[in-house]
């Protein structure tokens, strides 16, 4: 008798052997009946099937109109926030660059500049001069507004159908507080980018209090690190006392402003240093966004 196979099934084998010896047929018919038998019994029983079946119904059309049943609809947008109180922490670098990612991995992308400086539309202008010249240069478009008109501009975004959006705010919260509070709520993810100084520690941990009180979902993003030295370990400790922190540091690196300049991301260039470090925090984006 071979593993895991019952006194029954081993007799039909034989005789399946047999029959393949002696033209007998019988283990093909036997299983047939078994199971066309077993298969009528089911469908005969169809009165307390019926909670299974519907269950079975609503989880495969979930799947077919891809809905995750515990996180809700998967073809919604994913929509993630850079923000912090801190002016030239990293926001703008960091938008670019994590919509430079998505539109890399095939996804449909809009910017959303919320910032009177208008960096992230300079730059994405700046991107389609580039583009004239570069075709494999992945089009990105940016929407700009002012912060309080915060409203209408996530209506323009829901109604891009944009799968990932990536949204730009200005560093000066506490001018509008309740605006920005507001964008928060609709964000799936919001990061806060920090340097490894106690001067930016001071200024992101009361707002990550702000975020947490208003029940947004957001982490710590260490910008600019030096990982070797001291301060590093000594500011990411204190961060992690204070919230959640993105397990992806993004060190200083001259490509990244270099790549700006030309209306690019990092992942655009060829050969990257940072390569991994942005393959990674877009894992960790997808992993964060349930996606
Ligand atoms: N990891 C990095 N390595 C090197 N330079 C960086 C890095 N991150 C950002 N920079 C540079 O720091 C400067 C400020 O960055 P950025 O404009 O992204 O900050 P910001 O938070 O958007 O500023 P603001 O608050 O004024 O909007 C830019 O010149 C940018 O190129
Ligand atoms: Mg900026």
């Amino acid at each position: 008798m071979r593993c895991h196979e019952t006194s029954e099934h081993a007799k039909i084998r034989e005789l399946g052997t047999e029959s393949r010896r002696g033209n007998l047929k019988v283990r093909p018919v036997a299983r047939n009946k078994r199971s066309n038998l077993l298969r009528r019994k089911i469908l005969r029983r169809k009165r307390p099937q019926e909670p299974y079946f519907y269950l079975w119904k609503t989880l495969s059309s979930a799947r077919n109109r891809k809905i995750d049943l515990v996180r809700g609809d998967m073809s919604k947008q994913s929509i993630v926030m850079l923000s912090s109180p801190k002016g030239g922490v990293g926001k703008s670098s960091l938008s670019r660059n994590i919509l430079v990612l998505a539109a890399r991995a095939g996804k449909s992308v809009l910017g959303l500049d919320l910032d009177k400086q208008a960096t992230l539309s300079t730059w994405a202008e700046r991107r389609e001069r580039v583009s004239a010249a570069i075709p494999d240069i992945v089009h990105i478009p940016v929407h700009r507004a002012e912060l309080d008109d915060w409203r209408s501009a996530l209506k323009t975004v829901n109604a891009s159908k944009a799968e990932f959006v990536v949204i730009d705010t200005p560093p000066s919260i506490e001018l509008n507080m309740n605006a920005m509070l507001g964008v928060c709520e609709k964000a799936d993810l919001i990061l806060v980018p920090c340097q490894q100084t106690q001067d930016d520690l001071d200024s992101v941990t009361p707002w990550m209090k702000h975020l947490k009180a208003s029940g947004s979902k957001a982490a710590f993003i260490i910008n600019r690190a030096n990982i070797r030295a001291k301060s590093f370990s000594t500011i990411r400790a204190k961060l992690l006392a204070a919230g959640h922190v993105c397990p992806v540091e993004i060190s200083q690196a001259e490509e990244i402003p270099l790549a700006s300049g030309k209306g690019l991301g990092v992942m655009d260039l060829s050969r990257p240093k940072s390569a991994e470090t942005f393959e990674s925090l877009w894992l960790y984006l997808q992993q964060e966004l349930g996606r």
